[in-house]
């Protein structure tokens, strides 16, 4: 089963709401997908409870407590994650997925800490041997805005794919409210967000994101 997870040490980066999204699209491509929250506030389960009985279906997972146990015979796992997680926990963290998307919002105190979580993560053995793969996500994004345009030159100086910059919008919210994903609403109204979306699902799909 593919493990993915979506981690940073600040609260409010969008961890839940990529993990939601992550597990809305997979489920529309018909994969069966557990939703494993690591987070004690359970922001996904919450989010999954909203969701519409007519949907692509996704499993949730409370996995706060010690040997939660992931159904075996699902095709990929995504994982959401506490804020405020360092040292030994991280460690811990890290070993239940082999793939690590980071989201960092366009403003000085998330990119300095995202800064210092990185050089965090990049210290992991499995990271350092490539057994588990880490790249960054944009999120938030007003990008005529002087913050984003230093937001995004600040993550390039960082040893870490950047994979696309997520806008912004209303959209994020419409769909957490819903139990749905922004690929579950009006085509029209969110071929924006679908676009910024792909070279995510590129990377996912690609071998540069797997354990080597
Ligand atoms: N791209 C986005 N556009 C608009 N709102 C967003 C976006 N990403 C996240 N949000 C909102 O920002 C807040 C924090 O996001 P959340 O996913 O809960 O972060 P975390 O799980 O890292 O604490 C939530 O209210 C969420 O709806
Ligand atoms: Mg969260």
């Amino acid at each position: 089963m593919r493990q993915i997870m979506v981690l940073n040490a600040k609260g409010g980066s969008g961890k839940s709401t990529i993990a939601t999204n992550l597990a809305s699209y997979y489920a529309t491509q018909g994969k069966d997908v557990v939703l494993a929250d690591l987070d004690p506030q359970g922001s996904s389960l919450a989010w999954l409870e909203e969701r519409p009985a007519g949907r692509p279906p996704i499993r949730g997972v409370d996995a706060t407590t010690k040997g939660a146990r992931l159904p075996r015979s699902a095709d990929l796992a995504i994982f959401d994650s506490p804020a405020a997680v360092h040292g030994a926990d991280l460690g811990n963290l890290m070993r239940r997925a082999d793939t690590f998307i980071v989201p960092v919002l366009p403003s000085p105190i998330d990119w300095r800490a995202a800064e210092k979580f990185l050089e965090e993560m990049r210290r992991n053995k499995r990271i350092q041997s490539k057994q588990a793969k880490f790249a960054l996500i944009e999120n938030r994004a007003r990008t005529y805005t002087r913050v984003y345009s230093d937001l995004d030159e600040r993550l390039r100086r960082q040893r870490a794919p950047i994979l696309t910059t997520l806008r912004d919008n209303m959209n994020y919210i419409r769909a957490a409210e819903r139990g749905l994903g922004i690929c579950e609403l009006a085509p029209y109204a969110t071929a924006t967000d679908r676009e910024q979306w792909q070279p995510v699902i590129r990377w996912l799909n690609s071998k540069r994101s797997k354990p080597a």
